[in-house]
């Protein structure tokens, strides 16, 4: 499939998990992919597989998001599609008793902060073209909570879902369109890091997936796909979840 010939697409986070699976199906479906990552050795190879573009930026940095929507500009010649993909999961434990202010702010700052971010600099572009797709990925746990317990993170993938959802409904007369993208747990570097530290967690997490494994990033990729095309012309400021059959259970 070529829904996205020709199109200029912006991933960050692209350099491993959810954003390096959509990196490659971006580019299978005919995109030029601008690969956005803080490390450099994993998002260079990437953008090197996928014959893309790689900037290396820091999505909490205002200046760096401005520098990579420019480059990605200056080398095709738009910003079509915009996945603000990038995140972290909390190192230590997310329970309220227990996260400090200092995690908190941190988590706020890379998995929230950074979507305003990455919104606000992309939106002008596509203004310019009257047309454009932005992806946000959230979580499910910003929908349904987690039974196990991490408030940074819920709330960070909460805001998330709150803001895609407003500037969906903001920019839809513009072309513009916003979705949340909820993915159930994907089986990634960030996953199997919070697993390798609670073996227990991963199967208390298992239990309640109705489909009874976890997903794979190409899995999320698909439905990433499906959002930045015109296959989903009328969706906009929608919670997407691609979670199999969690929040349904
Ligand atoms: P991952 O850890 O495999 O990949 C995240 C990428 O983001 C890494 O390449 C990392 O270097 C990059 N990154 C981190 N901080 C950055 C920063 N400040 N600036 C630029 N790049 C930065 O993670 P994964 O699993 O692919 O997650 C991607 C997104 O999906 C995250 O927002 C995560 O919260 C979300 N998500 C993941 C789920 C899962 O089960 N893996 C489930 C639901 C949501």
């Amino acid at each position: 499939m070529q829904r996205l010939q020709g199109r200029v697409a912006v991933i960050t986070g692209a350099g491993s998990g959810i954003g390096l699976a959509t990196a490659r199906r971006f580019a299978e479906e005919g995109a030029h992919v601008v690969c956005v990552d803080l490390d450099e050795p994993s998002g260079s190879s990437a953008a090197a597989e996928v014959g893309g573009l790689f900037v290396k930026a820091d999505v909490t940095s205002e200046s760096d998001v401005i520098r990579m929507y420019q480059t990605a500009f200056d080398t095709y010649g738009s910003v079509d599609i915009a996945f603000n993909n990038a995140g972290i999961s909390p190192p230590d434990d997310d329970s309220i008793l227990e996260t400090g202010l200092d995690a908190w702010r941190r988590v706020q700052e890379v998995n929230l902060t950074s979507v305003y971010l990455c919104c606000k600099y992309a939106i002008p572009y596509m203004q310019r073209q009257g047309k454009g797709s932005i992806i946000n990925t959230a979580s499910f746990v910003a929908v349904m909570g987690s039974a196990t317990s991490q408030i940074s993170y819920t709330a960070s993938k909460g805001g998330v879902l709150a803001m895609s959802r407003e500037l969906g409904v903001q920019f839809a007369r513009e072309g513009i369109r916003v979705n949340a993208l909820c993915p159930g747990p994907v089986n990634t570097p960030l996953l199997r890091e919070l697993f390798a530290k609670d073996p227990e967690r991963a199967q208390r997490r298992l239990v309640h997936i109705p489909v009874g494994r976890f997903a794979e990033a190409s899995e999320i990729a698909a439905a990433v796909a499906f959002l930045a095309s015109d296959d989903a012309s009328f969706i906009t400021g929608s919670e997407f979840l691609v979670d199999g059959g969690i929040s349904g259970a």
